[in-house]
């Protein structure tokens, strides 16, 4: 069987509030790598159902994310957008590697720890194994390459750490590539705007925390100019940026948005108070995410159209994962 060279798989959660931090430390690079790569872009809904998700909002998130997928630019033309459930090979692929991953490793994964929280007897049991699950997603198309934002460093290597263990578990010298983490740009880790301390997510109760990828230009220049910063002005080098969280990130967000680094963004506002900075920001914000979040409304109002791209998606999805799901069968014993 052809081993793939340069295959991009990655994959987003459809749990609602898709915000700045998903678009700044992953789809933003799906679309860029789409030039080099074969790309592979997955609505993660078996992960969702970790936790709780009802329904009729399950299905509405799954096509508001592969909504954002096109509108930021991902051609389902020439790349592959689908829906996790509809190829059945990555959940009978997590199920060989539960059996060759150890708990061990599990044990270590902090993501549990901080979604689990204190009473972690009453988490799913998909909670615990979703790395697993997220190695069998990537695996069972042998891809080479995941885009991601840096909080998913950890179940990379365990991806890695799995695929090596069936190799050498069952003699399949080099079937699986061990994949490579893509972590880049300065925002792989985009903060809260009301704790810097803490990462940019979507079940943060505050609505304030995050921008998401519906707000408005209202709603995105209110949430900058609230945002949390401290009353000095801003630095003139990278370095006095450190033990200051709140403008570290909004630093990092403005570098990312406009496609520099962080120190040409302070050699541009070093010395400058947040007062003439945040506006700064909150303009560029809105021209960069307003286009994007225009076009994802206009696809959102045809759904037809997004179910028809991702049943495309899967029939493809399937056809380049099917063969690889059979000689791991042979592999495993499987008659
Ligand atoms: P999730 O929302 O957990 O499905 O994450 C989808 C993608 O967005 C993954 O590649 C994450 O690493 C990335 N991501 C999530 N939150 C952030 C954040 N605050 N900053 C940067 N990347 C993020
Ligand atoms: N676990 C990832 C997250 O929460 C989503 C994900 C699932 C993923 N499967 C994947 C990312 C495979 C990259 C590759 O962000």
């Amino acid at each position: 069987m052809e081993k793939p060279q340069n295959r991009v798989f990655s994959g987003v959660q459809p749990t609602g509030n898709l915000h700045l931090g998903n678009y700044l430390g992953a789809i933003r690079n799906f679309v860029g790598l789409q030039q080099t790569h074969e790309c592979i872009y997955c609505v993660v809904d078996m992960h969702a159902i970790t936790v709780w998700q009802d329904p009729k909002e399950l299905a509405a998130n799954t096509r508001e994310v592969a909504a954002a997928y096109i509108a930021a630019g991902i051609d389902p033309s020439t790349n592959i957008i689908f829906n996790q459930s509809k190829v059945a090979a990555h959940a009978e692929l997590a199920w060989i590697l539960n059996c060759v991953a150890r708990i061990g490793w599990l044990n270590r994964m902090t993501q549990f720890k901080d979604k689990a929280g204190k009473d972690r007897e009453k988490a799913s049991v998909g909670l615990y194994a979703y790395p697993i699950l997220m190695a069998a997603d990537i695996l069972v198309y042998r891809a080479t390459h995941v885009p991601v934002g840096d909080d998913q460093k950890q179940h990379l290597e365990l991806a890695r750490d799995t695929a090596q263990k069936f190799n050498n578990d069952f003699g399949a010298q080099d079937f699986f590539p061990l994949p490579e983490p893509l972590i880049m740009g300065p925002a792989t880790r985009v903060m809260s705007l009301r704790d810097g301390t803490k990462k940019m997510s979507k079940s943060d109760p505050s609505d304030y925390s995050r921008i998401t990828m519906r707000d408005s230009a209202d709603d995105i220049a209110k949430k900058i100019r609230k945002a949390q910063t401290d009353p000095d002005a801003l630095p003139e080098t990278v370095e006095g940026l450190q033990g200051r969280p709140g403008a570290d990130n909004l630093v990092g967000i403005y570098a990312a948005l406009a496609g520099m680094t962080k120190a040409e963004v302070l050699a541009q506002y070093g010395g400058q108070q947040f007062s003439a900075f945040k506006p700064a920001l909150a303009d560029l914000a809105v021209e960069k995410l307003s286009p994007i979040t225009d076009e994802m409304k206009r696809l959102m109002a045809d759904p037809a159209y997004i179910d028809n791209v991702l049943e495309k998606g899967a029939v493809r999805a399937r056809a380049l994962a099917d063969p690889v799901i059979a000689r791991v069968r042979e592999i495993v014993g499987f008659i």
